[in-house]
């Protein structure tokens, strides 16, 4: 059966680029071994792996989230500035292993500085205080002549960092969390964090714990919702099944409008969503393989059907994107990494080539699109603990989004084959001033499980070709499990 796409000329709003981010944690070689190698010959000399940093420079990391995660809520950060041989040595008692702290906020603030990405921090609700968090915030932003501020000028760093996104804790809902607590209690906290904090800094934004649970997020915006700029939700999935994998999108999708319908509801339009931790996570038995014992690392092989999860989810949050305003990729190498390091080789995973086409190929101006496709009803497993099954309806097999990049002038139609065999399209561009010329950008390959490797770093990257153009109406045939973008111009 043909699928009918329509691309209308109404705009439906920005897309934010901040649903580009990404996150980095403690956690397994992420950070150490991953961004940061003080031994590698691809590190400069500050030991930030320059190969990393010319990748993720090319799919243009918005903002970047850090230190954790569940580590966030055992992190104390005075022990992560000043000399750095005088820095303690501590047992990561979250993830396992020694932290060094050689790698703390300054070098944090560079790293960011060199991605041209926007700080995002997660204060401590765990062994973390107040005081704390206060003290961070004037370490970071402000110019007084105060403990802190001067704790940093003298630390090399005269200039205000000006960290703008702050989060309040991380994940605390559940027992795996340190300083797990109940939904009221966390309200609190939250209303007078924010409360003292923004006393210190007005211009900062607060990210608030959500828990994909109306319950304690309506508990948490009834009492805190005047005073905080967004709402987290986590959600990672994925299974060895092709169309567990690829749907689970759409569970995504609808946990995100429920939290949308809670916000509204409440009338409460100023705060956004911040999708803050999305992935493919499901090979729980391999995650404790560290070289010390007891480390965790949760490297996942990411294939293609992750490759293309990875573009549903950036489809969904155009279709949300009055309140889908910032989302956290986990995490960015290494564990749950879209980039993989061995020694002193990279590679570059599906999920990272699905930010390359979405980034770099689509535009950040909504158009209304109408798809006429197949669906599909599941009950798939995903393997996550807490959450064994969903189950769904209306499963679209061909889904997509119309934008518009003001900039370049070029509109951009991005389209998901999930079938497993090949698509014939008929789009409809009739009302839409006539573009000349049509090039496309395929992310694709010939099995679910494809990925690439050591051996063969470049088996799936994106193609492209050039595509004869129509007046109004043409046909297209999209490739079995593919995302592509073509752009008119
Ligand atoms: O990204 C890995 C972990 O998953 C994070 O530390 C935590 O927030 C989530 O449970």
């Amino acid at each position: 059966m043909q699928t009918y796409v329509r691309v209308k000329p109404e705009k439906l709003g920005k897309i934010n680029d901040m649903i580009y981010g990404h996150f980095t944690e403690h956690l397994g070689r992420c950070i150490y071994d991953g961004i940061f190698n003080e031994k590698s010959s691809k590190s400069d000399s500050r030991g930030f792996r320059i190969d990393i940093i010319e990748a993720v420079k090319k799919i243009k990391c918005p903002i970047l989230r850090w230190p954790g995660g569940n580590f966030a809520s055992a992190y104390h950060w005075q022990d992560g500035i000043g000399p750095v041989e005088k820095r303690p040595q501590l047992l990561n008692y979250i993830w396992g292993g020694v932290e060094s702290n050689r790698f703390g906020t300054d070098e944090f603030i560079q790293y960011c500085r060199e991605l041209g990405a926007e700080p995002y921090l997660a204060v401590s609700l765990g062994t973390g205080t107040l005081d704390e968090a206060i003290a961070w915030l004037e370490y970071c932003n402000l110019d007084t002549p105060t403990r802190y501020a001067k704790m940093r000028r003298e630390n090399g760093h005269s200039e205000p960092y000006r960290v703008k996104y702050w989060g309040i804790g991380n994940e605390v809902y559940g027992p795996w969390q340190v300083g797990h607590c109940s939904a009221a209690e966390y309200a609190e906290k939250l209303r007078q964090y924010t409360q003292f904090m923004k006393g210190v800094d007005r211009s900062i934004k607060v990210i608030a714990v959500g828990a994909d649970n109306p319950d304690w997020d309506m508990t948490v915006l009834k009492h805190a919702g005047h005073l905080i700029d967004y709402i987290s939700i986590h959600e990672y999935h994925g299974s060895d099944d092709y169309f567990g994998t690829v749907a689970s999108v759409y569970y995504c999708e609808q946990r995100l409008k429920l939290l949308e319908s809670l916000i509204k509801h409440l009338r409460l339009d100023h705060v956004k969503i911040s999708f803050d931790e999305w992935n493919i996570w499901y090979k729980i038995s391999a995650e404790r393989e560290g070289s010390e014992k007891g480390t965790v690392l949760i490297e996942e092989p990411y294939a293609l059907k992750d490759g293309l999860f990875a573009a549903g989810i950036f489809v969904v949050m155009h279709r949300m994107n009055d309140t889908v305003q910032m989302a956290n990729l986990a995490q960015m190498v290494n564990a749950l990494g879209m980039i993989k390091t061995k020694g002193d080789e990279i590679v570059l995973t599906p999920i990272y080539h699905a930010f390359d086409l979405f980034v770099n190929h689509t535009g950040r101006t909504r158009l209304a699109m109408d798809i006429d496709t197949q669906r599909y009803d599941i009950k798939a497993r995903t393997f996550v603990e807490g959450r064994n099954s969903f189950q769904l309806k209306d499963v679209p097999y061909i889904d997509g989004s119309a934008t518009y990049d003001e900039r370049r002038s070029v509109l951009s139609v991005a389209l998901i084959n999930y079938y497993q065999k090949e698509a014939d399209i008929r789009l409809d561009l009739s009302g839409l001033e006539v573009k000349k010329k049509a090039d496309r950008y395929v992310l694709t390959g010939s099995a679910p499980d494809e990925m690439n490797d050591f051996d063969n770093p470049d088996r799936i990257h994106l193609v492209s070709d050039e595509l004869a153009t129509g007046t109004g109406e043409m046909n297209l045939r999209l490739a079995p499990m593919s995302a592509s973008v073509i752009e008119f111009t």
